[in-house]
């Protein structure tokens, strides 16, 4: 009698439903346990270092800055939405206990706030006395064609010419320091697949149906092109340039791609994903963090790091030098590179830039006494 009670209680729908539960939830964590790689902690404390982070108002950024500021940092978190930077910031320090984590507005779509942003940071309330990392973490992917201000495609005027716009303003001050500075891009290993430059569409227009999904690839893989470049011309700098790739991770990225998709099939996607291991923003944050703080990388420039902090090789796109220089000149005429950095010098009552002559995709830009004299500048490294 007892042991048929007994069996029932173990067979109902409730004792059924509480082990798969439990069964799930414990395979979950199994599972989520075999993709945190191998263990990885930065014991740096960071106490007196300044890092720039874009983008940190979520995924991966938010987690770069709450690392940074848990180790003492100052964290300047460029991002676009204020009042979501205030919040996301309130909680870094309820969490860290560290107050040296501040907002400051950088919309990487529109490049008179980065020219704002870098002129705050260079002179005024808001200037940084020494910078020693900037996180290039900002990105966006979208399902429809949308323009910025200036006409250009949102996607890649984000996520490569926002970076390179605010690289080369912010460029003669991280020159001019004494300490070294690192300079870190998150990229994907998607930019190894089937994937080539396209600067005959630069801008999204030519293809019938947009593909926001092979558009970001492309932004991307232009970022690549851009950090080998950077790492290049900067041999023998106090910079150095790492590119990390975080891996595949729960985030916010594709939210926008969602609202296009049939629901069942965004569930799929999301069990597919879980299945190829898509990770944390905790686990994802370590990469980033070995690139831009470790003392292994300190030497480090020009590398390609996985999302186990292993070197990757660059695709043959990246190597090619040709390349890499065509699209460094597209990008300085499509980000107005020299106007900015005109006005910004204008404004900062700094030497005055005259750009004498343009023909084709060369820029010359003159200036009596910017960035650090006979030095390296933004002269003879940027727009050579
Ligand atoms: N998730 C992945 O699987 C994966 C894999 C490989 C590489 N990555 C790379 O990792 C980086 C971080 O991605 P995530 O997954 O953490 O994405 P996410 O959660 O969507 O975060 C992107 C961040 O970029 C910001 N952002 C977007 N457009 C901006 C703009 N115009 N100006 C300033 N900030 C802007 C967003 O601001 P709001 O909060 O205002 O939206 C957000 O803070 C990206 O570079 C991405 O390409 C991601």
């Amino acid at each position: 009698m007892a042991g048929r009670r007994l069996l029932q209680g173990l067979t109902s729908p409730w004792s059924v439903g509480f082990s798969a539960f439990g069964l799930a939830y414990g395979g979950y964590h199994v599972w989520d346990s075999t993709q945190s790689g191998t263990k990885y902690d930065l014991h740096e404390d960071l106490a007196g270092k300044t890092y720039i982070v874009t983008g940190a108002t979520s995924g991966i950024g938010q987690a770069t800055a709450e690392e940074l500021a848990k180790r003492n940092a100052r964290v300047i978190m460029a991002c676009r939405n204020r009042e979501k930077c205030v919040q996301v910031r309130r909680d870094i320090v309820l969490n860290t206990r560290n107050k040296q984590v501040y907002c400051r507005q950088c919309d990487l779509e529109d490049f008179d706030s980065i020219r704002t942003f870098v002129q705050k940071l260079s002179k005024g309330k808001f200037e940084l006395d020494r910078i020693d990392g900037i996180v290039h973490n900002a990105a966006m992917m979208q399902s429809e064609r949308h323009v910025n201000k200036d006409g250009i495609e949102k996607t890649i005027a984000t996520n490569h010419l926002g970076s390179f716009l605010l690289t080369g303003l912010l460029l003669d001050k991280l020159l001019n320091q004494t300490n070294p500075v690192r300079i870190v891009f998150l990229n994907s290993n998607i930019i190894d697949r089937k994937c080539d430059l396209n600067l005959g569409d630069f801008n999204s227009e030519g293809a019938k149906k947009f593909d926001g999904y092979e558009v970001y690839k492309h932004s991307k893989l232009a970022s690549a092109l851009f950090s080998k470049e950077l790492s290049e011309r900067l041999k023998e700098s106090n910079i150095n340039v790492i590119v990390a790739d975080p891996g595949r991770t729960k985030s916010n990225l594709s939210a926008q791609m969602d609202g296009q998709t049939f629901f069942l099939s965004r569930w799929l996607l999301k069990i597919v994903s879980f299945g190829m291991g898509e990770r944390r923003t905790e686990k994802a944050v370590r990469p980033v963090l070995y690139a831009l703080c470790d003392p292994e990388t300190v030497d480090e420039n020009g590398l390609f790091i996985d999302r186990e902090r292993h070197a990757q090789p660059w695709n043959d796109i990246v190597m090619d030098a040709e390349k890499r220089a065509k699209l460094w000149n597209v990008s300085v005429k499509w980000s107005r590179l020299g106007d900015h950095l005109k006005q910004m010098k204008h404004e900062l009552g700094e030497a005055a830039i005259q750009i004498s002559n343009e023909s084709g995709d060369k820029l010359t830009v003159e200036t009596a006494t910017a960035g650090g004299g006979e030095g390296r500048s933004w002269k003879t490294l940027w727009l050579w």
